[in-house]
């Protein structure tokens, strides 16, 4: 059976791409899926067992001891992460996290397990996936590609309202300005599947758009796709979740 379409969209932390993939998903009628959540994840449960992120063999133990996968909710809100039957979709996005995940996701082994799960997960196409691989490696034949980028001044304002928002009234602009510029010289320099724009890409800077024109940017370039929602009876998040087995 013939895919539905996918709508890729990468580029560095806080240049916008959660906000913008989900309301562009919501727009389609299409499913969104966050792929930062799954590295995250994994590097929660990394940090929680005490796994060094340069251990190989202990980033594997991790991945065949999690389950994972989205439940959807309703409109206005993205999916809920269930890491092991727990909601872990806040805990997440705390500092401690953001400061290990670009090293757990330089890993091979998480990468190979993770880029299948998103594989499964979106089999069946009419989905917007947001990451910083999905256009070059995950799914390199999707129908749209986005690449999203920012100044990292508005970046790191960004990501500091959505960590006030959260609840952590400690961070420093500093430190998430910081954060973001360590996390993006990983993830550009790693060996496996760096950040990159795709040779056919599009590129859009949101450092002077507000959401709701950014979303319509991307809905634009979108015109060119099927309008009905895809068929997607062999696989959705909500569904029985795939294994990030490795
Ligand atoms: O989008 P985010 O900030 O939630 O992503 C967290 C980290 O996960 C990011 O620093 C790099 C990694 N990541 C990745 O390597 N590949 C993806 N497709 C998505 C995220």
């Amino acid at each position: 059976m013939a895919r539905g379409p996918i709508v890729a969209i990468d580029g560095p932390a806080g240049s916008g791409k959660s906000t913008t993939a989900r309301l562009v998903a919501e727009g389609l009628g299409f499913t969104y899926l966050d792929t930062g959540a799954l590295y995250r994840a994994v590097t929660l449960h990394a940090l929680n067992l005490g796994v060094d992120p340069e251990d190989e063999e202990g980033l594997g133990r991790v991945l065949r001891e999690i389950e994972l996968h989205f439940e959807p909710t309703g409109a206005g809100e993205g999916p809920r992460l269930i890491m092991n039957g727990r909601d872990v979709s806040e805990e997440i996005r705390s500092m401690r996290v953001a400061a290990s995940v670009s090293a757990v996701a330089r890993s091979a082994v998480v990468r190979g397990s993770l880029v299948d799960l998103q594989r499964e997960i979106g089999r069946a196409g009419g989905f917007v996936v947001e990451g910083r691989d999905i256009g070059t490696v995950v799914f390199p034949d999707a129908e749209i590609k986005v690449f999203l980028v920012a100044d990292v001044e508005q970046r790191a304002e960004r990501r500091l309202g959505d960590l006030r928002r959260a609840g952590d009234t400690e961070i420093s602009l500093e430190q998430v300005r910081k954060n973001l510029l360590d996390r993006d010289a990983i993830d550009s320099g790693r060996a496996i599947a760096p950040l990159r724009k795709a040779a056919d890409a599009v590129e859009l800077d949101t450092s002077r758009l507000t959401i709701a024109e950014q979303v319509d940017k991307v809905v634009c370039f979108c015109t060119s796709l099927p309008t009905s929602t895809p068929d997607r009876s062999a696989g959705s998040p909500g569904e029985a979740a795939p294994k990030s087995r490795s």
